[in-house]
């Protein structure tokens, strides 16, 4: 069986429209298929090779979308799906990465004469100032959880929804400001959290973790060296 995994990268969108997109995607797919966001929210790509895999596809190809597709993400996808490939053994299903979009003129030439509804825009003063963005918000902590691809890969973004129920129940939700970031830079030693002010960066991938860096760093305020990767301000040399 053949099978399609459409590549969505894009980490402003809310979930409504990626839903929107996925159904679009889906319904006008040619072979079973499944959308994956690569950062932000929701399942990462080996969840749906696993997934495409056990419903008997032996044929899959992964097809990035969005015009351009970025860079890194062109590089380093490859690499993370062979990884799980290496994994597969001998009942792997033979994988593709196809070319980015912005490499076929045809879909180029689409986007660039579509004929799509427009919506007329009128003069509006200060129409760029938007209610409730006047301050900062008064918490005590920040901090910024990496929803990058490869945190992704390494489910981060179910590590927020976990981590924002260990706030609520630790009854620290009203002192944190809790907020999901691209890449941070140390992927390969994620998924990265920063606690701010303090400078502390974290690597956390499970639930008994996330209760040690709440307890920790936020109720007692110490530092789980267990989880402790790096300080801001410290200075990494080059290996
Ligand atoms: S993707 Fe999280 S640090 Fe790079």
């Amino acid at each position: 069986m053949d099978a399609y995994i459409y590549l969505i990268s894009a980490s402003y969108v809310s979930q409504k429209r990626f839903r929107e997109l996925s159904c679009a995607l889906l319904d006008a797919a040619p072979v079973e298929s499944r959308a994956v966001r690569l950062d932000g929210a929701g399942d990462g790509l080996w969840h749906a090779l696993d997934d495409l895999k056990t419903a008997g596809a032996t044929r899959i190809e992964l097809r990035p979308i969005g015009l351009p597709f970025s860079q890194s993400l062109e590089k380093w996808l490859p690499n993370a799906a062979s990884s799980w490939l290496a994994r597969q053994g001998t009942t792997a299903p033979a994988l593709y990465f196809a070319h980015p979009l912005q490499t076929d003129h045809s879909v180029i030439q689409a986007a660039a004469t579509a004929k799509v509804a427009l919506k007329p825009l009128s003069p509006k003063p200060f129409g760029e100032i938007g209610n409730g963005w006047d301050s900062p918000p008064a918490f005590r902590h920040h901090l910024l959880v990496c929803a990058g691809p490869r945190c992704h890969l390494k489910d981060a973004p179910n590590l927020v929804d976990a981590l924002k129920n260990e706030l609520g129940r630790a009854g620290q939700s009203s002192d944190c400001l809790v907020t999901t970031t691209g890449c941070l830079f140390p992927c390969n030693a994620g998924p990265v959290i920063v606690h701010y002010p303090h400078g502390n960066w974290y690597r956390v991938e499970s639930l008994s973790e996330i209760r040690t860096f709440v307890s920790q760093a936020l109720c007692a305020g110490t530092i789980p060296d267990t989880l402790l990767i790096h300080q801001t301000g410290d200075i990494h040399e080059p290996a």
